[in-house]
């Protein structure tokens, strides 16, 4: 399974992104970086030694979001969504396709 996590990089989106890929889940992390650095990206990928795809996107532009779905798609990957965070973005954990 693929897990699509908003606020990937984030506090708790990183140590998320850990735990389900040491699960053997793949994961693909949206973050539009307000909060977090793009080195979250790298860490995590040394701490599981698995890959990850990163996309620096605001979930509130539907249309880049789409885009970034899109690709994702197209990349083989059958995300289901858990967005998170707190007030800026609501949770949920939803399948998107
Ligand atoms: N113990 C620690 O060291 C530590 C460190 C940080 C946070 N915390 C705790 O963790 C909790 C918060 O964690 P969190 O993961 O919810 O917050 P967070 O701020 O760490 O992560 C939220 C992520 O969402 C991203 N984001 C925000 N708005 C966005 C948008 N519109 N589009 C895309 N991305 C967006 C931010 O860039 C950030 O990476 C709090 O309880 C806090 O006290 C603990």
């Amino acid at each position: 399974m693929t897990v699509l996590l908003t606020g990937g990089t984030g506090f708790i989106g990183s140590h998320t992104a850990v735990a389900l890929l040491q699960a053997g889940e793949r994961v693909v992390l949206l973050d539009n970086l307000i909060n977090s650095s793009a080195e979250i990206v790298s860490r995590v990928e040394v701490i599981t030694g698995q890959p990850i795809v990163f996309v620096q996107v605001d979930v509130r532009d539907t249309t880049a979001v789409k885009q970034a779905l899109v690709a994702i798609w197209l990349r083989g990957r059958r995300p289901f969504c858990w967005a998170q965070g707190r007030r800026r973005i609501s949770s949920a954990a939803i399948p998107l396709l």
